[in-house]
């Protein structure tokens, strides 16, 4: 982890330092029109687990992927034609579509926490614009804020909340909006999941059609939509420190198992692996996957938060 955060310019070595950092890994804020967002290459496991770690987020709820264009956009998800129209009238711009993820979309699945949607937006600020350019991939990026704390609307609130723990902040000045993004779900019919910088009334005007309010359990989205993708058919034992007859055994540190999340107990490693390890156990047909014990610190929090719903939801 890097110890002094560098604050970089937005000129052009500046964005060409943060698409190096974004490329080797590391994780850089950045300014959109809404708030400061926390970037990384959401195609990168490790990067994309670090954004959990940096923030301090106790669970991995799905982040939304920033791109430069529609057309990169629909790279990574289905695009009904109510995507196309929302699209068209406000992107570049405060608006996030959650739509049905590609298969082969080439995206960690820890950037849609399992779900078989992903939310996508393509912001308006010049700055945003021009490092997405520069990068030329898809930036997994929540508000660059502490899990917990307000979103920063300028750099120096992300020094304030992130600096030592993130390895740079690009100055964008002050974001114009400075409340998040709206967000759109048309995985199903159009439901407001968040409102934010543009109004339900001009969605529903663009659409033609209403827009229906989040449901009152507050549910993510429809119960059908919110299966992950990586609630394992198999059974999830916890805790486990070795395998019993007939189990399969996902390990970690001292506990070797059929595959390790970290042979070297390292949570990072741990959380980018964890999809892919599931899936793969699973794939094999064992009745049972037991799961070493997990330290409940740090990244291990939402590890452990994740292995208990897939003990829980299973089917
Ligand atoms: O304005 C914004 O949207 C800012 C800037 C940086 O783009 N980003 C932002 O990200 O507010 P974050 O992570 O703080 O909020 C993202 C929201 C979360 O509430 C998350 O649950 C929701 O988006 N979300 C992400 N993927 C989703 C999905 N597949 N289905 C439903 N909700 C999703
Ligand atoms: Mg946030």
């Amino acid at each position: 982890m890097p110890n002094a955060t560098e604050l970089l310019q937005a000129d052009a070595r500046g964005l060409a330092r943060a698409a190096a950092i974004w490329r080797a890994g590391g994780l850089v804020a950045l300014p959109t029109e809404t708030v400061y967002g926390l970037g990384a290459d959401a195609r990168d496991d490790r990067a994309v687990a670090r954004i959990f770690e940096a923030k301090g987020r106790p669970r991995f709820n799905p982040l939304i992927v920033h791109v430069e264009s529609a057309a990169r956009a629909r790279d990574h998800v289905e695009w009904p034609e109510a995507a196309e129209r929302v699209a068209r009238a406000f992107w570049p711009g405060p608006l996030t579509l959650v739509l049905p993820l590609r298969a082969g979309a080439g995206l960690s699945p820890l950037v849609t926490a399992g779900l078989p949607t992903l939310a996508v937006r393509v912001p308006a600020h010049p700055v945003a614009r021009a490092l997405l350019a520069e990068f030329g991939g898809p930036l997994a990026a929540p508000s660059a804020n502490p899990s917990g704390r307000i979103s920063p609307t300028r750099a120096a609130h992300v020094m304030e909340g992130l600096g030592g723990r993130i390895e740079a902040v690009v100055d964008g000045g002050a974001c114009g909006v400075g409340v998040e993004s709206t967000i759109l779900g048309l995985a199903d019919g159009p439901v407001l999941l968040r409102p934010g910088g543009v109004p339900v009334e001009a969605l529903e005007a663009a659409l033609g059609a209403p827009v229906a309010a989040r449901d009152e359990a507050g549910a993510l989205s429809a119960p059908g939509q919110m299966r992950s993708h990586y609630a394992p058919a198999a059974r999830v034992r916890l805790g486990a420190t070795e395998r019993r007859a007939g189990e399969a055994l996902l390990g970690f540190g001292a506990v070797a198992g059929d595959l390790s999340l970290s042979e070297t107990g390292d949570l990072v490693e741990a959380a980018a692996n964890l999809f892919h390890h599931l899936h793969a156990l699973d794939a094999t047909g064992t009745e049972v996957i037991a799961v070493a014990p997990i330290p409940e610190r740090g990244l291990g929090r939402a590890i452990n938060d994740r292995l208990r719903r897939a003990a829980a939801e299973r089917g």
